[in-house]
């Protein structure tokens, strides 16, 4: 009876995994803050993306770690960087059975750590950053990308990649917004995955959002859907089920929620402890984001829970 009243199940069909590729390296490397997590070579990346096709998980989110970094973040529109060579692999081996996301920012290409060019000030400049990520988003759906998802928060991001898409003979490439992305705190293991140190103590406060806001986070994702954006996020997704509840009640387009690095490593540690009992802490917890009204749920969990849920 409870099953067949069940007004929320969480299925596979729900994931997608975030996957780290690092250029330069021979054999996966460990995250020592993300349990279970590697940073991929392109080899075991391949690999690991026909298990996940095995397991019946849609799609992955791919994030690049390259061997040299810049001021403005080149690697990150390379044809050959990382990112877009992985793209390549993953396109050949597996053609339409996995649905490829890109990341699209620079934060993991710039040797400051920001998501974008950084003024005389020391601050982000929002409309000369537009321009690299139009670079980067064809250079990502030159190589194979589905989907690009802007993680930045620059103004007007989504309108310039989707102009510079469509400009490239890419209009069938759709553009995930991380639209409801806040300045958290729950970033901290992502920040090793990809081995990014904000320069001098900073952080991205200026560009992403207020955690004491809720309001902000609808007119952000208004304005993305204005401009283009065939999805939206909210990201984090637990301690933000509110954002997401809201955004669900007012969009009809496909809403992902994003379960971060911080939010998977209060998980592990405990269940490493004893303390909860992991696999049943993580049911419940995807499933209440999906409750919450997310279509999709980007973690880190994806192909245990695809192991738990078969
Ligand atoms: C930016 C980006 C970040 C994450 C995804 N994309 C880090 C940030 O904004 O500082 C975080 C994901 C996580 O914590 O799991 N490229």
């Amino acid at each position: 009876m409870r099953r067949l009243v069940a007004e929320t199940t969480l299925t596979t069909a729900d994931l997608v995994a975030p996957v780290f590729v690092r250029e330069g390296i021979d054999e996966p490397q460990p995250i020592a803050s993300l349990p279970g997590v590697v940073q991929h070579t392109r080899a075991s990346l391949r690999k690991e993306a026909g298990r996940m096709i095995d397991l019946g998980i849609p799609g992955l989110m791919l994030f690049g770690i390259p061997s040299a970094k810049d001021a403005v973040g080149s690697e990150a529109w390379n044809p050959d960087g990382i990112v877009q060579m992985a793209l390549r692999d993953l396109r050949a081996d597996y053609g339409d059975s996995l649905v490829l996301m890109s990341d699209l920012c620079v934060d993991e290409y710039t040797d400051h750590g920001h998501c974008g060019v950084v003024d005389d000030h020391g601050e982000v400049d929002n409309d000369a950053t537009l321009a690299l990520y139009q670079r980067a988003a064809v250079a990502q759906a030159s190589a194979g990308a589905d989907v690009v998802a802007p993680s930045g928060m620059m103004d007007g991001q989504v309108a310039a990649i989707r102009s510079a898409l469509d400009g490239a003979s890419f209009p069938d490439v759709a553009v995930l917004g991380y639209s409801a992305k806040y300045a958290s705190s729950f970033y901290g293991p992502f920040r090793e995955a990809v081995d990014v140190t904000i320069v001098d103590g900073g952080d991205r406060k200026g560009y992403q959002q207020d955690y004491r806001n809720g309001r902000e986070a609808m007119e952000e994702i208004r304005l993305d859907l204005a401009e283009g954006a065939d999805m939206v996020m909210v990201k984090p997704a637990v301690a933000y089920l509110d954002i997401l509840h809201r955004a669900r009640l007012e969009v009809d387009v496909p809403l992902a929620a994003y379960h971060v690095s911080g939010e998977y490593a209060m998980l592990k540690a405990a269940a490493a402890n004893g303390w909860i009992d992991g696999d049943a802490v993580a049911l419940e917890t995807l499933t209440a984001i999906k409750r919450a009204g997310a279509d999709f749920i980007l973690t880190y969990l994806a192909t245990e829970m695809a192991q738990v849920l078969a």
